[in-house]
């Protein structure tokens, strides 16, 4: 087993494309239900996804080198707005990708850039909620699931079930938070330094009780569940002064959600700093910024049934 991965993370917070089962809770006053942030999240951190879906797709076909077959049947648990699936799709031209959210608004997504991507004949969507039970897609050959485990009522049990209908020697790739991704210097200008850090210890009490499995030991419940874990790794996003022309969105998209969530909870000082970084006429305003890093860390966690 490869593992460069160490403890989890102190952080039980999400980064971006993060706490947004908002779909079914907290969603109110946001029409694409966190969808615009997930697309968001798969355009400017491309190099992240690209690293770790590369590296799923090279431990399936290697596989398939050594006489197990190349998957046919794929699954995105939790898939969002696809950027996984879609992925996959492509790295994987065999395959029949099965996108699975309990949001139909998302997979509405996955279904226009599967037809815009040419592979509507081999993704297809299907809305399920999982805690209601891992619908029979099997037998499954690779299962990836992106910041999605850690939503569910009972993980341990989703895996195990997700185990029952994967092939024997099939795969299943966990990609979590580490540490969440952060936009910001310490000083912005305005405020008090460490803005970014009080936002996110907030964030991470908010998440405590919310979303309890968020900074789980991933490997252990997959081991748990009666997974074999193969490899671990930890793909750090590190992006500084971002070129990518929608890095400021992203940003803003990500501040604007937090200061939804984050309501009531932060210092008169804090909140007027949030409202200046969101403040298109405010020279502290994020799409003005030219001091952006984008910094994070996610864990790939690859098992086989
Ligand atoms: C943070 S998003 C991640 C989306 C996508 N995998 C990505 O990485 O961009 C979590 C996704 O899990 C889905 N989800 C949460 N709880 C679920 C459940 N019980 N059943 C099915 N999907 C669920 C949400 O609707 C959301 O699309």
């Amino acid at each position: 087993m490869t593992h460069s991965h160490h403890a989890a993370s102190a952080h039980r917070v999400h980064g971006q494309a993060t706490d947004d089962n908002s779909h079914r809770h907290d969603d109110a006053g946001f029409p694409d239900g966190g969808d615009d942030l997930l697309d968001l999240d798969g355009e400017v951190l491309a190099a992240y996804w690209d690293a770790a879906l590369d590296r799923v797709a090279a431990a399936v076909t290697e596989a398939a080198g050594t006489g197990t077959r190349s998957p046919a049947r794929v699954v995105d648990l939790g898939a969002g707005t696809g950027t996984g699936a879609l992925g996959l799709a492509r790295r994987l031209p065999q395959a029949e990708v099965v996108a699975v959210d309990v949001a139909e608004r998302s997979l509405a997504r996955v279904a226009a850039k599967a037809q815009a991507a040419g592979v509507a004949d081999r993704v297809r969507t299907l809305v399920a909620d999982l805690d209601d039970g891992c619908p029979d897609l099997g037998p499954v050959d690779l299962t990836w699931a992106s910041m999605s485990l850690h939503h569910l009522a009972d993980p341990v049990r989703s895996l195990t079930e997700l185990r029952e209908i994967t092939s024997p020697g099939g795969y299943l790739a966990v990609s979590e938070f580490d540490e969440p991704v952060r936009f910001l210097p310490d000083y912005l200008g305005a405020g008090r330094p460490g803005f970014e850090g009080r936002l996110l210890g907030a964030l991470e009490s908010v998440h405590a009780e919310a979303v309890p499995h968020i900074g789980s030991a991933w490997a252990d419940l997959l081991a748990d569940a009666g997974w074999t874990v193969v490899d671990q790794h930890d793909v750090v996003i590190d992006e500084r002064s971002p070129e990518h022309p929608l890095a400021g969105r992203y940003a803003q998209e990500w501040f604007t959600r937090l200061a939804h969530g984050l309501e009531g909870r932060l210092d008169p000082d804090d909140e007027r700093t949030l409202a200046a970084l969101l403040d298109d006429d405010s020279p502290h305003g994020l799409l003005r910024r030219a001091d952006l890093h984008l910094h994070g860390i996610r864990t790939l966690t690859i098992a086989r049934r």
